[in-house]
Protein backbone atom coordinates (compact mmCIF):
# COMPACT_ATOMS: atom_id res chain seq x y z
CA UNK A 1 0.00 0.00 0.00
CA UNK A 2 2.48 2.47 1.14
CA UNK A 3 4.80 1.68 -2.14
CA UNK A 4 1.20 2.48 -4.07
CA UNK A 5 0.81 5.78 -2.77
CA UNK A 6 4.67 6.40 -3.14
CA UNK A 7 4.30 5.58 -6.58
CA UNK A 8 1.61 7.54 -6.92
CA UNK A 9 3.10 10.89 -5.49
CA UNK A 10 6.21 10.21 -7.64
CA UNK A 11 3.83 10.31 -10.53
CA UNK A 12 2.35 13.35 -9.86
CA UNK A 13 5.90 14.99 -9.22
CA UNK A 14 6.61 14.04 -12.86
CA UNK A 15 2.99 15.17 -14.20
CA UNK A 16 4.08 18.36 -11.94
CA UNK A 17 7.15 18.81 -13.54
CA UNK A 18 6.32 18.25 -16.90
CA UNK A 19 3.61 20.93 -16.84
CA UNK A 20 6.02 23.64 -15.07
CA UNK A 21 8.08 22.39 -18.34
CA UNK A 22 5.72 23.48 -20.64
CA UNK A 23 4.55 26.19 -18.53
CA UNK A 24 0.92 24.85 -18.54
CA UNK A 25 -0.08 25.86 -21.22
CA UNK A 26 -1.38 23.22 -23.06
CA UNK A 27 -0.71 21.16 -26.18
CA UNK A 28 0.12 23.53 -29.36
CA UNK A 29 -2.65 22.87 -32.23
CA UNK A 30 -1.40 22.49 -35.50
CA UNK A 31 -0.49 25.24 -37.85
CA UNK A 32 -3.26 27.62 -39.63
CA UNK A 33 -4.19 28.20 -43.65
CA UNK A 34 -2.89 31.17 -44.73
CA UNK A 35 -5.61 34.11 -44.92
CA UNK A 36 -7.42 34.96 -47.75
CA UNK A 37 -5.89 37.79 -50.16
CA UNK A 38 -7.01 40.91 -49.62
CA UNK A 39 -8.57 40.36 -46.21
CA UNK A 40 -5.91 42.02 -43.67
CA UNK A 41 -6.52 40.51 -40.46
CA UNK A 42 -8.80 37.57 -41.22
CA UNK A 43 -8.07 33.98 -41.06
CA UNK A 44 -10.76 31.78 -42.00
CA UNK A 45 -11.59 28.31 -41.41
CA UNK A 46 -7.94 27.12 -39.51
CA UNK A 47 -6.62 27.32 -36.36
CA UNK A 48 -3.74 30.59 -36.15
CA UNK A 49 -0.21 29.35 -35.49
CA UNK A 50 1.06 28.46 -32.90
CA UNK A 51 -2.36 28.78 -30.95
CA UNK A 52 -2.10 26.74 -27.17
CA UNK A 53 -5.71 25.40 -26.93
CA UNK A 54 -5.40 25.72 -22.82
CA UNK A 55 -5.57 29.78 -23.06
CA UNK A 56 -8.81 29.71 -23.55
CA UNK A 57 -9.79 25.53 -22.83
CA UNK A 58 -8.40 25.38 -19.62
CA UNK A 59 -8.33 22.07 -17.86
CA UNK A 60 -10.39 23.56 -15.28
CA UNK A 61 -12.03 26.73 -15.48
CA UNK A 62 -10.73 29.37 -18.02
CA UNK A 63 -10.51 33.14 -15.68
CA UNK A 64 -8.30 34.33 -18.52
CA UNK A 65 -11.22 35.00 -20.90
CA UNK A 66 -14.09 33.87 -18.34
CA UNK A 67 -15.06 32.05 -21.08
CA UNK A 68 -18.20 30.07 -19.03
CA UNK A 69 -18.82 33.45 -17.72
CA UNK A 70 -19.80 34.81 -21.11
CA UNK A 71 -21.36 31.79 -22.39
CA UNK A 72 -23.72 31.92 -19.44
CA UNK A 73 -24.34 35.91 -19.85
CA UNK A 74 -25.00 34.91 -23.92
CA UNK A 75 -27.52 32.37 -23.52
CA UNK A 76 -30.13 34.58 -21.41
CA UNK A 77 -29.56 37.09 -24.60
CA UNK A 78 -31.97 37.49 -27.34
CA UNK A 79 -29.48 36.63 -30.06
CA UNK A 80 -29.70 32.74 -27.90
CA UNK A 81 -33.15 32.25 -26.99
CA UNK A 82 -34.69 34.58 -29.83
CA UNK A 83 -35.77 31.56 -31.99
CA UNK A 84 -35.32 33.21 -35.55
CA UNK A 85 -32.40 31.24 -36.20
CA UNK A 86 -35.24 29.46 -38.52
CA UNK A 87 -35.00 32.05 -40.83
CA UNK A 88 -32.23 30.36 -42.25
CA UNK A 89 -32.89 30.91 -46.74
CA UNK A 90 -31.00 33.01 -48.95
CA UNK A 91 -32.11 36.39 -48.39
CA UNK A 92 -31.87 35.89 -44.02
CA UNK A 93 -29.82 33.50 -42.80
CA UNK A 94 -26.63 36.14 -43.21
CA UNK A 95 -27.66 37.92 -39.90
CA UNK A 96 -29.99 35.36 -38.47
CA UNK A 97 -27.43 32.13 -38.28
CA UNK A 98 -23.14 32.68 -36.86
CA UNK A 99 -22.61 30.61 -40.31
CA UNK A 100 -24.28 32.96 -42.86
CA UNK A 101 -22.48 35.92 -40.92
CA UNK A 102 -19.56 34.08 -41.34
CA UNK A 103 -20.59 34.03 -45.35
CA UNK A 104 -20.61 37.21 -45.69
CA UNK A 105 -17.43 38.07 -43.79
CA UNK A 106 -15.54 35.88 -45.91
CA UNK A 107 -16.69 37.56 -49.13
CA UNK A 108 -15.99 41.34 -47.94
CA UNK A 109 -19.93 42.25 -47.12
CA UNK A 110 -21.49 42.98 -50.10
CA UNK A 111 -24.32 41.18 -49.78
CA UNK A 112 -26.32 40.20 -46.86
CA UNK A 113 -27.64 37.15 -49.29
CA UNK A 114 -25.71 33.89 -48.52
CA UNK A 115 -26.38 30.59 -49.47
CA UNK A 116 -29.28 28.73 -47.13
CA UNK A 117 -27.78 27.86 -44.27
CA UNK A 118 -29.11 23.94 -43.03
CA UNK A 119 -28.64 23.11 -39.19
CA UNK A 120 -27.79 26.49 -38.38
CA UNK A 121 -27.19 28.28 -35.47
CA UNK A 122 -27.82 31.53 -34.29
CA UNK A 123 -25.48 34.96 -33.88
CA UNK A 124 -22.93 33.34 -31.40
CA UNK A 125 -19.29 33.28 -30.76
CA UNK A 126 -18.18 32.76 -33.79
CA UNK A 127 -20.25 35.29 -35.69
CA UNK A 128 -18.24 38.67 -33.27
CA UNK A 129 -15.45 36.46 -32.69
CA UNK A 130 -12.56 34.24 -34.59
CA UNK A 131 -11.23 32.94 -31.62
CA UNK A 132 -9.84 29.90 -33.57
CA UNK A 133 -7.91 31.97 -36.40
CA UNK A 134 -7.01 34.66 -33.92
CA UNK A 135 -6.14 33.48 -31.16
CA UNK A 136 -7.85 36.44 -29.28
CA UNK A 137 -11.11 37.98 -29.12
CA UNK A 138 -10.77 40.80 -31.10
CA UNK A 139 -14.14 41.88 -32.99
CA UNK A 140 -14.66 39.90 -36.25
CA UNK A 141 -15.45 43.19 -37.74
CA UNK A 142 -15.54 46.42 -36.84
CA UNK A 143 -15.30 48.38 -40.29
CA UNK A 144 -18.04 51.14 -41.31
CA UNK A 145 -20.89 49.94 -42.65
CA UNK A 146 -23.06 51.10 -45.43
CA UNK A 147 -26.39 51.64 -45.00
CA UNK A 148 -28.48 51.18 -48.33
CA UNK A 149 -31.32 53.91 -48.46
CA UNK A 150 -34.52 52.86 -49.61
CA UNK A 151 -35.85 56.81 -49.53
CA UNK A 152 -35.58 58.13 -52.82
CA UNK A 153 -33.49 60.83 -53.43
CA UNK A 154 -32.13 60.02 -49.71
CA UNK A 155 -28.07 58.75 -50.56
CA UNK A 156 -27.39 55.74 -48.95
CA UNK A 157 -25.51 56.17 -45.23
CA UNK A 158 -22.18 55.35 -43.49
CA UNK A 159 -22.39 54.07 -40.04
CA UNK A 160 -19.27 54.77 -37.28
CA UNK A 161 -19.51 54.23 -34.38
CA UNK A 162 -16.57 52.14 -33.85
CA UNK A 163 -17.33 48.69 -32.15
CA UNK A 164 -20.90 49.42 -32.72
CA UNK A 165 -20.02 48.70 -36.32
CA UNK A 166 -19.64 44.91 -35.89
CA UNK A 167 -23.36 45.25 -34.46
CA UNK A 168 -24.74 47.32 -37.46
CA UNK A 169 -23.69 44.21 -39.88
CA UNK A 170 -27.10 43.01 -38.63
CA UNK A 171 -29.22 45.38 -36.86
CA UNK A 172 -29.70 47.40 -39.85
CA UNK A 173 -32.36 47.45 -42.51
CA UNK A 174 -32.30 44.36 -44.98
CA UNK A 175 -32.08 44.77 -48.55
CA UNK A 176 -34.48 42.29 -49.74
CA UNK A 177 -37.70 43.09 -51.30
CA UNK A 178 -40.44 44.24 -50.39
CA UNK A 179 -38.75 48.03 -51.06
CA UNK A 180 -40.04 48.75 -54.29
CA UNK A 181 -41.98 50.95 -54.84
CA UNK A 182 -39.62 53.63 -52.66
CA UNK A 183 -41.22 56.41 -50.71
CA UNK A 184 -40.49 59.75 -52.38
CA UNK A 185 -41.22 62.66 -50.23
CA UNK A 186 -41.27 64.85 -53.59
CA UNK A 187 -44.54 62.90 -54.87
CA UNK A 188 -46.57 65.77 -53.07
CA UNK A 189 -49.06 66.02 -56.14
CA UNK A 190 -52.68 64.75 -55.84
CA UNK A 191 -51.73 63.10 -59.46
CA UNK A 192 -48.64 61.52 -57.37
CA UNK A 193 -49.96 57.65 -56.63
CA UNK A 194 -47.77 54.88 -55.10
CA UNK A 195 -49.04 51.31 -55.71
CA UNK A 196 -48.09 49.63 -53.06
CA UNK A 197 -48.23 45.62 -53.52
CA UNK A 198 -47.37 44.01 -50.02
CA UNK A 199 -48.55 44.07 -46.83
CA UNK A 200 -44.61 44.09 -45.52
CA UNK A 201 -44.01 47.41 -47.19
CA UNK A 202 -41.79 48.47 -44.42
CA UNK A 203 -37.74 48.07 -43.58
CA UNK A 204 -36.79 45.75 -40.89
CA UNK A 205 -36.73 45.48 -37.31
CA UNK A 206 -33.69 45.68 -36.58
CA UNK A 207 -33.04 49.22 -37.95
CA UNK A 208 -31.19 50.47 -34.43
CA UNK A 209 -28.00 51.61 -36.35
CA UNK A 210 -30.20 54.09 -38.45
CA UNK A 211 -31.92 55.55 -35.86
CA UNK A 212 -29.14 55.54 -33.42
CA UNK A 213 -27.25 57.97 -36.26
CA UNK A 214 -30.52 59.93 -37.41
CA UNK A 215 -31.11 58.49 -40.66
CA UNK A 216 -33.76 56.14 -42.56
CA UNK A 217 -36.38 57.80 -41.71
CA UNK A 218 -39.32 59.61 -44.14
CA UNK A 219 -38.97 63.79 -43.96
CA UNK A 220 -41.58 65.30 -45.29
CA UNK A 221 -40.39 68.21 -47.30
CA UNK A 222 -42.89 71.02 -45.53
CA UNK A 223 -41.88 69.74 -42.30
CA UNK A 224 -38.53 71.10 -40.41
CA UNK A 225 -36.63 68.63 -38.34
CA UNK A 226 -34.47 69.79 -36.30
CA UNK A 227 -32.14 66.98 -36.04
CA UNK A 228 -31.14 64.23 -33.18
CA UNK A 229 -30.40 63.87 -29.51
CA UNK A 230 -27.80 63.84 -27.42
CA UNK A 231 -27.16 59.46 -27.82
CA UNK A 232 -26.41 60.30 -31.83
CA UNK A 233 -22.95 62.84 -31.11
CA UNK A 234 -21.55 61.71 -27.60
CA UNK A 235 -18.03 61.42 -27.82
CA UNK A 236 -17.86 57.60 -25.93
CA UNK A 237 -20.77 56.32 -28.05
CA UNK A 238 -19.05 57.85 -31.05
CA UNK A 239 -16.12 55.68 -30.28
CA UNK A 240 -18.19 52.15 -28.80
CA UNK A 241 -21.67 52.33 -30.12
CA UNK A 242 -24.11 50.50 -28.95
CA UNK A 243 -21.67 48.23 -27.05
CA UNK A 244 -21.52 51.42 -24.69
CA UNK A 245 -24.77 50.85 -23.86
CA UNK A 246 -25.30 47.66 -24.45
CA UNK A 247 -22.83 45.35 -23.13
CA UNK A 248 -21.83 47.26 -20.03
CA UNK A 249 -19.64 45.78 -17.06
CA UNK A 250 -21.92 44.14 -14.78
CA UNK A 251 -21.81 46.11 -11.41
CA UNK A 252 -22.95 45.82 -8.01
CA UNK A 253 -24.96 43.16 -7.22
CA UNK A 254 -28.95 42.35 -7.45
CA UNK A 255 -28.89 44.36 -10.47
CA UNK A 256 -30.52 41.47 -12.36
CA UNK A 257 -29.01 39.49 -15.60
CA UNK A 258 -27.87 42.66 -17.71
CA UNK A 259 -24.45 44.03 -19.34
CA UNK A 260 -22.12 41.91 -20.71
CA UNK A 261 -22.75 39.51 -23.31
CA UNK A 262 -26.92 39.62 -22.37
CA UNK A 263 -27.23 42.74 -24.05
CA UNK A 264 -30.02 43.88 -21.86
CA UNK A 265 -29.54 47.12 -20.68
CA UNK A 266 -31.38 47.10 -17.42
CA UNK A 267 -29.89 50.58 -16.21
CA UNK A 268 -26.27 49.35 -15.64
CA UNK A 269 -25.30 50.83 -18.88
CA UNK A 270 -27.13 54.28 -18.38
CA UNK A 271 -25.52 54.68 -14.89
CA UNK A 272 -21.76 55.07 -15.90
CA UNK A 273 -20.10 57.66 -13.82
CA UNK A 274 -19.27 59.78 -17.14
CA UNK A 275 -23.31 58.79 -18.68
CA UNK A 276 -26.12 59.27 -16.15
CA UNK A 277 -24.77 58.49 -13.19
CA UNK A 278 -25.39 56.46 -10.20
CA UNK A 279 -29.04 57.85 -8.89
CA UNK A 280 -30.53 57.21 -12.72
CA UNK A 281 -33.84 55.17 -12.09
CA UNK A 282 -35.42 55.16 -15.75
CA UNK A 283 -35.15 54.73 -19.32
CA UNK A 284 -37.60 56.65 -20.03
CA UNK A 285 -35.51 59.75 -19.43
CA UNK A 286 -37.47 62.67 -19.26
CA UNK A 287 -34.81 65.14 -21.47
CA UNK A 288 -35.27 68.65 -23.71
CA UNK A 289 -37.71 67.17 -26.63
CA UNK A 290 -40.14 65.72 -24.58
CA UNK A 291 -40.00 66.96 -21.29
CA UNK A 292 -42.48 66.89 -19.11
CA UNK A 293 -42.79 63.44 -20.12
CA UNK A 294 -40.21 60.78 -20.31
CA UNK A 295 -38.94 59.66 -24.48
CA UNK A 296 -40.39 56.17 -24.11
CA UNK A 297 -43.84 57.90 -22.70
CA UNK A 298 -43.87 60.14 -25.56
CA UNK A 299 -43.00 57.95 -28.41
CA UNK A 300 -45.19 54.94 -27.28
CA UNK A 301 -48.41 58.18 -27.48
CA UNK A 302 -47.58 59.55 -30.43
CA UNK A 303 -46.75 55.68 -32.05
CA UNK A 304 -50.08 55.14 -31.09
CA UNK A 305 -51.44 58.63 -32.09
CA UNK A 306 -50.25 57.25 -35.84
CA UNK A 307 -51.63 54.25 -35.52
CA UNK A 308 -55.30 55.15 -35.37
CA UNK A 309 -54.82 57.49 -37.85
CA UNK A 310 -53.11 54.65 -40.11
CA UNK A 311 -56.57 52.16 -39.23
CA UNK A 312 -58.88 54.83 -39.88
CA UNK A 313 -57.69 55.29 -43.29
CA UNK A 314 -57.93 51.61 -43.88
CA UNK A 315 -54.82 51.23 -44.57
CA UNK A 316 -53.19 49.54 -41.35
CA UNK A 317 -55.37 46.44 -40.55
CA UNK A 318 -55.69 46.50 -36.77
CA UNK A 319 -55.78 42.60 -36.53
CA UNK A 320 -52.73 41.68 -37.82
CA UNK A 321 -51.04 45.20 -37.81
CA UNK A 322 -50.04 44.80 -41.26
CA UNK A 323 -51.15 46.88 -44.47
CA UNK A 324 -53.90 46.10 -46.58
CA UNK A 325 -52.02 45.41 -48.94
CA UNK A 326 -51.28 42.62 -51.82
CA UNK A 327 -50.29 42.20 -54.92
CA UNK A 328 -53.74 41.20 -56.07
CA UNK A 329 -55.56 43.68 -54.24
CA UNK A 330 -52.69 46.61 -53.76
CA UNK A 331 -52.63 49.99 -51.92
CA UNK A 332 -53.48 52.98 -53.54
CA UNK A 333 -52.06 56.65 -52.13
CA UNK A 334 -52.09 59.69 -53.38
CA UNK A 335 -50.02 62.48 -52.98
CA UNK A 336 -47.76 59.52 -52.49
CA UNK A 337 -45.72 61.35 -49.91
CA UNK A 338 -48.25 60.36 -47.54
CA UNK A 339 -46.94 56.86 -47.59
CA UNK A 340 -44.24 58.34 -45.66
CA UNK A 341 -46.63 57.98 -42.63
CA UNK A 342 -46.90 54.54 -43.17
CA UNK A 343 -43.17 54.17 -43.34
CA UNK A 344 -42.08 55.95 -40.19
CA UNK A 345 -44.87 54.10 -38.32
CA UNK A 346 -42.95 50.82 -38.80
CA UNK A 347 -39.44 52.09 -38.75
CA UNK A 348 -40.37 53.39 -35.00
CA UNK A 349 -42.22 50.33 -33.70
CA UNK A 350 -40.01 48.08 -35.08
CA UNK A 351 -37.11 49.63 -33.52
CA UNK A 352 -37.49 48.91 -30.46
CA UNK A 353 -36.04 51.66 -28.13
CA UNK A 354 -38.80 53.99 -28.06
CA UNK A 355 -36.92 56.92 -28.32
CA UNK A 356 -34.18 55.74 -26.43
CA UNK A 357 -31.45 55.90 -29.17
CA UNK A 358 -32.33 59.45 -30.70
CA UNK A 359 -35.66 61.18 -29.02
CA UNK A 360 -35.66 64.38 -30.93
CA UNK A 361 -35.67 61.91 -34.85
CA UNK A 362 -38.04 59.07 -33.63
CA UNK A 363 -40.58 62.04 -32.31
CA UNK A 364 -40.18 64.35 -35.08
CA UNK A 365 -40.86 61.68 -37.57
CA UNK A 366 -43.63 60.58 -35.76
CA UNK A 367 -45.10 64.66 -35.19
CA UNK A 368 -44.58 65.05 -38.96
CA UNK A 369 -46.43 62.04 -39.87
CA UNK A 370 -49.41 62.78 -37.40
CA UNK A 371 -49.28 66.05 -38.68
CA UNK A 372 -49.72 64.68 -42.58
CA UNK A 373 -52.51 62.61 -41.97
CA UNK A 374 -54.18 65.09 -39.97
CA UNK A 375 -53.54 67.86 -42.73
CA UNK A 376 -56.77 68.81 -44.45
CA UNK A 377 -57.60 67.44 -47.94
CA UNK A 378 -56.54 69.81 -50.52
CA UNK A 379 -58.59 69.19 -53.52
CA UNK A 380 -61.61 66.95 -54.20
CA UNK A 381 -59.07 64.93 -55.85
CA UNK A 382 -57.71 63.96 -52.70
CA UNK A 383 -60.85 63.50 -51.07
CA UNK A 384 -61.89 60.78 -53.93
CA UNK A 385 -58.51 59.34 -53.69
CA UNK A 386 -58.49 58.34 -49.59
C1 LIG B 1 -8.66 32.36 -27.93
C2 LIG B 1 -9.47 31.34 -27.28
C3 LIG B 1 -9.45 29.94 -27.84
C4 LIG B 1 -8.38 29.16 -28.16
C5 LIG B 1 -6.92 29.53 -28.00
C6 LIG B 1 -8.90 27.90 -28.61
N1 LIG B 1 -10.24 27.92 -28.56
FE1 LIG B 1 -11.50 26.38 -29.02
N2 LIG B 1 -13.10 27.55 -28.58
C7 LIG B 1 -13.05 28.83 -28.13
C8 LIG B 1 -14.38 29.30 -27.88
C9 LIG B 1 -14.79 30.68 -27.38
C10 LIG B 1 -15.24 28.25 -28.19
C11 LIG B 1 -16.74 28.26 -28.08
C12 LIG B 1 -17.05 28.04 -26.64
C13 LIG B 1 -18.53 28.05 -26.39
O1 LIG B 1 -19.31 27.80 -27.31
O2 LIG B 1 -18.88 28.28 -25.24
C14 LIG B 1 -14.41 27.15 -28.62
C15 LIG B 1 -14.89 25.91 -28.99
C16 LIG B 1 -14.09 24.84 -29.33
C17 LIG B 1 -14.58 23.55 -29.67
C18 LIG B 1 -16.04 23.16 -29.69
C19 LIG B 1 -16.59 23.56 -31.01
C20 LIG B 1 -18.06 23.38 -31.04
O3 LIG B 1 -18.58 23.63 -32.11
O4 LIG B 1 -18.68 23.07 -30.02
C21 LIG B 1 -13.52 22.77 -29.96
C22 LIG B 1 -13.54 21.32 -30.39
C23 LIG B 1 -12.34 23.58 -29.80
N3 LIG B 1 -12.73 24.84 -29.42
C24 LIG B 1 -11.06 23.14 -30.00
C25 LIG B 1 -9.93 23.92 -29.84
C26 LIG B 1 -8.59 23.45 -30.10
C27 LIG B 1 -8.24 22.04 -30.55
C28 LIG B 1 -7.76 24.50 -29.83
C29 LIG B 1 -6.25 24.54 -29.97
C30 LIG B 1 -5.77 24.15 -31.28
C31 LIG B 1 -8.58 25.61 -29.40
N4 LIG B 1 -9.89 25.21 -29.44
C32 LIG B 1 -8.10 26.85 -29.04
C33 LIG B 1 -11.92 29.57 -27.91
C34 LIG B 1 -10.63 29.15 -28.10
C1 LIG C 1 -24.91 38.16 -36.75
C2 LIG C 1 -25.87 39.24 -36.70
C3 LIG C 1 -25.94 40.05 -35.43
C4 LIG C 1 -24.94 40.77 -34.84
C5 LIG C 1 -23.51 40.92 -35.30
C6 LIG C 1 -25.53 41.39 -33.68
N1 LIG C 1 -26.84 41.05 -33.58
FE1 LIG C 1 -28.13 41.58 -32.09
N2 LIG C 1 -29.56 40.41 -32.91
C7 LIG C 1 -29.45 39.72 -34.09
C8 LIG C 1 -30.65 38.98 -34.32
C9 LIG C 1 -30.92 38.09 -35.54
C10 LIG C 1 -31.50 39.23 -33.22
C11 LIG C 1 -32.89 38.64 -32.99
C12 LIG C 1 -32.69 37.20 -32.61
C13 LIG C 1 -33.97 36.41 -32.67
O1 LIG C 1 -35.04 36.99 -32.49
O2 LIG C 1 -33.85 35.20 -32.87
C14 LIG C 1 -30.78 40.14 -32.34
C15 LIG C 1 -31.28 40.63 -31.15
C16 LIG C 1 -30.65 41.59 -30.38
C17 LIG C 1 -31.22 42.23 -29.21
C18 LIG C 1 -32.58 41.93 -28.60
C19 LIG C 1 -33.64 42.70 -29.33
C20 LIG C 1 -35.02 42.53 -28.76
O3 LIG C 1 -35.98 42.60 -29.56
O4 LIG C 1 -35.19 42.32 -27.56
C21 LIG C 1 -30.32 43.16 -28.76
C22 LIG C 1 -30.49 44.09 -27.59
C23 LIG C 1 -29.17 43.06 -29.64
N3 LIG C 1 -29.39 42.11 -30.60
C24 LIG C 1 -28.04 43.85 -29.51
C25 LIG C 1 -26.88 43.66 -30.26
C26 LIG C 1 -25.64 44.36 -30.04
C27 LIG C 1 -25.43 45.41 -28.97
C28 LIG C 1 -24.75 43.90 -30.94
C29 LIG C 1 -23.30 44.26 -31.10
C30 LIG C 1 -22.43 44.04 -29.94
C31 LIG C 1 -25.43 42.91 -31.76
N4 LIG C 1 -26.71 42.80 -31.32
C32 LIG C 1 -24.84 42.23 -32.83
C33 LIG C 1 -28.37 39.71 -34.94
C34 LIG C 1 -27.14 40.24 -34.64
C1 LIG D 1 -29.37 42.77 -42.31
C2 LIG D 1 -29.58 41.70 -41.35
C3 LIG D 1 -30.88 40.93 -41.40
C4 LIG D 1 -31.39 40.24 -42.48
C5 LIG D 1 -30.77 40.05 -43.86
C6 LIG D 1 -32.63 39.65 -42.01
N1 LIG D 1 -32.85 39.96 -40.70
FE1 LIG D 1 -34.51 39.49 -39.60
N2 LIG D 1 -33.74 40.49 -38.00
C7 LIG D 1 -32.51 41.12 -37.97
C8 LIG D 1 -32.30 41.66 -36.65
C9 LIG D 1 -31.07 42.42 -36.19
C10 LIG D 1 -33.44 41.34 -35.90
C11 LIG D 1 -33.70 41.66 -34.43
C12 LIG D 1 -34.49 42.89 -34.27
C13 LIG D 1 -34.97 43.06 -32.85
O1 LIG D 1 -35.29 42.06 -32.19
O2 LIG D 1 -35.02 44.23 -32.39
C14 LIG D 1 -34.33 40.60 -36.78
C15 LIG D 1 -35.58 40.13 -36.41
C16 LIG D 1 -36.40 39.38 -37.21
C17 LIG D 1 -37.67 38.85 -36.80
C18 LIG D 1 -38.28 39.00 -35.42
C19 LIG D 1 -39.17 40.16 -35.34
C20 LIG D 1 -39.79 40.27 -33.98
O3 LIG D 1 -40.91 40.77 -33.92
O4 LIG D 1 -39.18 39.86 -32.99
C21 LIG D 1 -38.19 38.15 -37.86
C22 LIG D 1 -39.51 37.41 -37.92
C23 LIG D 1 -37.22 38.26 -38.93
N3 LIG D 1 -36.15 39.01 -38.52
C24 LIG D 1 -37.39 37.68 -40.18
C25 LIG D 1 -36.45 37.78 -41.21
C26 LIG D 1 -36.64 37.20 -42.51
C27 LIG D 1 -37.83 36.35 -42.93
C28 LIG D 1 -35.54 37.53 -43.26
C29 LIG D 1 -35.24 37.18 -44.70
C30 LIG D 1 -36.27 37.50 -45.66
C31 LIG D 1 -34.67 38.35 -42.40
N4 LIG D 1 -35.26 38.47 -41.18
C32 LIG D 1 -33.47 38.88 -42.82
C33 LIG D 1 -31.61 41.24 -39.01
C34 LIG D 1 -31.80 40.73 -40.29
C1 LIG E 1 -23.20 39.85 -30.94
C2 LIG E 1 -21.76 39.86 -30.91
C3 LIG E 1 -21.05 39.02 -29.90
C4 LIG E 1 -21.28 37.70 -29.59
C5 LIG E 1 -22.37 36.80 -30.12
C6 LIG E 1 -20.26 37.31 -28.66
N1 LIG E 1 -19.44 38.38 -28.40
FE1 LIG E 1 -17.87 38.38 -27.14
N2 LIG E 1 -17.66 40.39 -27.40
C7 LIG E 1 -18.38 41.16 -28.27
C8 LIG E 1 -17.98 42.54 -28.15
C9 LIG E 1 -18.54 43.70 -28.94
C10 LIG E 1 -16.99 42.58 -27.15
C11 LIG E 1 -16.28 43.82 -26.59
C12 LIG E 1 -17.04 44.25 -25.35
C13 LIG E 1 -16.49 45.48 -24.70
O1 LIG E 1 -15.64 46.15 -25.27
O2 LIG E 1 -16.95 45.75 -23.57
C14 LIG E 1 -16.80 41.21 -26.71
C15 LIG E 1 -15.86 40.81 -25.75
C16 LIG E 1 -15.58 39.49 -25.45
C17 LIG E 1 -14.52 39.06 -24.58
C18 LIG E 1 -13.53 39.97 -23.89
C19 LIG E 1 -12.38 40.17 -24.81
C20 LIG E 1 -11.23 40.87 -24.18
O3 LIG E 1 -10.24 41.04 -24.90
O4 LIG E 1 -11.32 41.24 -23.01
C21 LIG E 1 -14.57 37.70 -24.52
C22 LIG E 1 -13.64 36.77 -23.78
C23 LIG E 1 -15.69 37.27 -25.32
N3 LIG E 1 -16.27 38.39 -25.88
C24 LIG E 1 -16.09 35.97 -25.47
C25 LIG E 1 -17.26 35.58 -26.12
C26 LIG E 1 -17.81 34.24 -26.08
C27 LIG E 1 -17.19 33.07 -25.37
C28 LIG E 1 -18.94 34.26 -26.80
C29 LIG E 1 -19.96 33.15 -27.02
C30 LIG E 1 -20.52 32.57 -25.83
C31 LIG E 1 -19.11 35.62 -27.31
N4 LIG E 1 -18.07 36.38 -26.87
C32 LIG E 1 -20.15 36.03 -28.12
C33 LIG E 1 -19.35 40.71 -29.14
C34 LIG E 1 -19.90 39.44 -29.12
C1 LIG F 1 -27.27 55.44 -25.12
C2 LIG F 1 -27.30 54.04 -24.86
C3 LIG F 1 -27.65 53.14 -26.01
C4 LIG F 1 -27.00 53.02 -27.21
C5 LIG F 1 -25.78 53.79 -27.70
C6 LIG F 1 -27.68 51.99 -27.93
N1 LIG F 1 -28.72 51.51 -27.20
FE1 LIG F 1 -30.06 50.11 -27.79
N2 LIG F 1 -31.24 50.56 -26.24
C7 LIG F 1 -30.90 51.37 -25.18
C8 LIG F 1 -32.00 51.44 -24.24
C9 LIG F 1 -32.01 52.18 -22.92
C10 LIG F 1 -33.04 50.66 -24.80
C11 LIG F 1 -34.43 50.43 -24.22
C12 LIG F 1 -34.40 49.27 -23.32
C13 LIG F 1 -35.69 49.13 -22.57
O1 LIG F 1 -36.64 49.88 -22.78
O2 LIG F 1 -35.72 48.21 -21.74
C14 LIG F 1 -32.52 50.11 -26.04
C15 LIG F 1 -33.23 49.25 -26.87
C16 LIG F 1 -32.65 48.52 -27.90
C17 LIG F 1 -33.27 47.46 -28.64
C18 LIG F 1 -34.68 46.97 -28.43
C19 LIG F 1 -34.71 46.01 -27.33
C20 LIG F 1 -36.08 45.51 -27.08
O3 LIG F 1 -36.27 45.01 -25.96
O4 LIG F 1 -36.95 45.60 -27.96
C21 LIG F 1 -32.35 46.98 -29.54
C22 LIG F 1 -32.54 45.86 -30.54
C23 LIG F 1 -31.17 47.77 -29.39
N3 LIG F 1 -31.37 48.70 -28.39
C24 LIG F 1 -30.02 47.62 -30.14
C25 LIG F 1 -29.03 48.60 -30.22
C26 LIG F 1 -28.03 48.68 -31.25
C27 LIG F 1 -27.84 47.68 -32.36
C28 LIG F 1 -27.31 49.81 -31.01
C29 LIG F 1 -26.21 50.41 -31.84
C30 LIG F 1 -26.59 50.77 -33.20
C31 LIG F 1 -27.83 50.42 -29.81
N4 LIG F 1 -28.88 49.67 -29.38
C32 LIG F 1 -27.32 51.56 -29.20
C33 LIG F 1 -29.70 52.03 -25.04
C34 LIG F 1 -28.76 52.20 -26.03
Amino acid sequence: MKVITKAITIGFSLLTLVLLQTGCEGVEGPPGQAGKDGNAGVDFEGFAPGIKCATCHDSEQDTTYNLAGRRYQWSSSKHATGGHVERNTTTCAGCHTTEGFQQRSREGWVTQVVNQVDNGSPPGCFACHSPHARNNFSRRSEEPVTITSFIEGVPDATFDYGEGNLCVRCHQTRTSSPMSPKPDPTKTAITDTIVITSSRWYPHYGVNGQMLMGTGGFEFVNFTYTGNSHHTINTTIREEGCVKCHMAEPIGSGGGAVGGHTMWIGLTGCRDAGCHGSSFSSTDYAGATTAPVGAQTAITANLDTLRQLLIARNWLNPATDLLRASSSAPLRIAPAAKAGAIYNYFFIEHEGSLGVHNTRYAYELLRSSIAELRAPVSSIAELRAR
